[in-house]
């Protein structure tokens, strides 16, 4: 039996499955099946009000999971599936409540990965999959991240990891709420409102802030909404690059070992030998997809502080800004 036919009968059989989907590793249980659900919230350590998104072998399955399609949503799902965005629609009266958390409103999506897609298509039905991470922690973009991550509980929760390589896109799905008269961006990602806006001949309500501005406290029930999120262990501070050189020569002289995510041509670093430095691509997608992995990386050199450089400040960067704001209000917790 191949890994794929394998996993969707582990799936079958109430077991967990990591899978790598083209945004980041998702830890999946059959959706239909409460007990393999509640292994999902033990496995992460995550709140039971937090809602799962249903991950769909294609648009045809909407119906058995979804009621009050509006038009909005179909034009959205044909334009953008399989792809990084999450609908969040009415539920169907048979969903189990462990995955809308007991809401009245499911998110599903379509996910643009070959491994993904071929376990759904040899599972035929719905599976719901949060990020396999501990739950405030780094999303996975590799197979070996997911190991990291689930550790030893991992080994006795998670039947199977997938390995389909690191995740291209590397940061989470935009999920955009379809229920409400005008559609609402919950959380950004690789699909951008101006895209969406685009797509659908109408106005988008973005309710997430600039990075400048406080986090938003009270979008309910979106984790990815939680001001301390995808955090580091080691304490996080964005820094605007002409503030770097003061804040790397004030850390080092307080004896702190420093890691620096930075744009090559930041100039005045000083060469140290507790300064680790890590080029920032001035390239979005490149950023994105790197970001995760490198936080990984630096968080492992047990230095002190993490210094990151403030990305740009315009609509294409907003999903990272959305994840080093929450990353930095996160971190810090050894
Ligand atoms: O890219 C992604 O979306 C990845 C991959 C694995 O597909 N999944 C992911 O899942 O990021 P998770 O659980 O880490 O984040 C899903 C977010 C959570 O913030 C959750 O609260 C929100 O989606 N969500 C799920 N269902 C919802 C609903 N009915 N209403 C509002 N938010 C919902
Ligand atoms: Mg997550």
């Amino acid at each position: 039996m191949n890994d794929i036919a394998r996993a969707a009968q582990l799936l079958h059989a109430g077991e967990l499955v990591a899978f790598p989907t083209e945004t980041v590793y998702g830890l999946g249980a059959d959706a239909r099946n409460p007990t393999a659900l509640a292994k999902i919230f033990a496995a992460k350590g995550r709140p039971a009000d937090h809602p799962l998104i249903v991950h769909l072998p294609d648009a045809s399955h909407l119906d058995a999971w979804t009621i009050d399609i509006p038009a909005a949503a179909h034009t959205l799902a044909a334009a953008c599936w399989p792809g990084p965005l999450t609908l969040i629609l009415k539920r169907h009266p048979a969903v189990p409540d462990l995955v809308t958390g007991g809401q009245n409103t499911i998110g599903v999506r379509v996910p643009n990965h070959p491994v993904a897609l071929a376990l759904l298509r040899e599972f035929g039905s719905g599976i719901a999959a949060p990020s396999a991470n501990k739950f405030g922690r780094i999303s996975p973009t590799t197979a070996a991240h997911v190991k990291e991550e689930l550790g030893e509980s991992g080994e006795k929760n998670v039947a199977m990891i997938l390995d389909g390589g690191a995740c291209a896109v590397g940061i989470e799905s935009t999920i955009v709420d379809m229920t409400s008269t005008t559609p609402r961006i919950l959380r950004p990602g690789a699909i951008s409102t101006d895209t969406l806006r685009q797509l659908l001949h109408a106005s988008i309500e973005d309710h997430q802030p600039g990075f400048a501005t406080r986090p938003e406290k009270n979008i309910p029930r979106v984790s990815g909404s939680l001001a301390a999120h995808y955090a580091p262990r080691t304490p996080l501070q964005l820094c605007a690059v002409k503030s770097l050189p003061a804040a790397i020569s004030a850390a080092l002289q307080k004896g702190q070992r420093v890691a620096v995510l930075a744009p090559e041509q930041t100039p005045l670093l000083p060469v140290h030998p507790h300064l680790i430095r890590r080029i920032a691509s001035a390239d979005f997608s490149q950023f994105a997809h790197d970001l995760y992995a490198t936080l990984r990386e630096l968080d492992a050199t047990h230095c002190d502080l993490i210094l990151v450089t403030t990305p740009p400040d315009n609509e294409a960067w907003r999903a990272v800004h959305d994840r080093l704001r929450r990353a930095a209000t996160g971190s810090g917790n050894r």
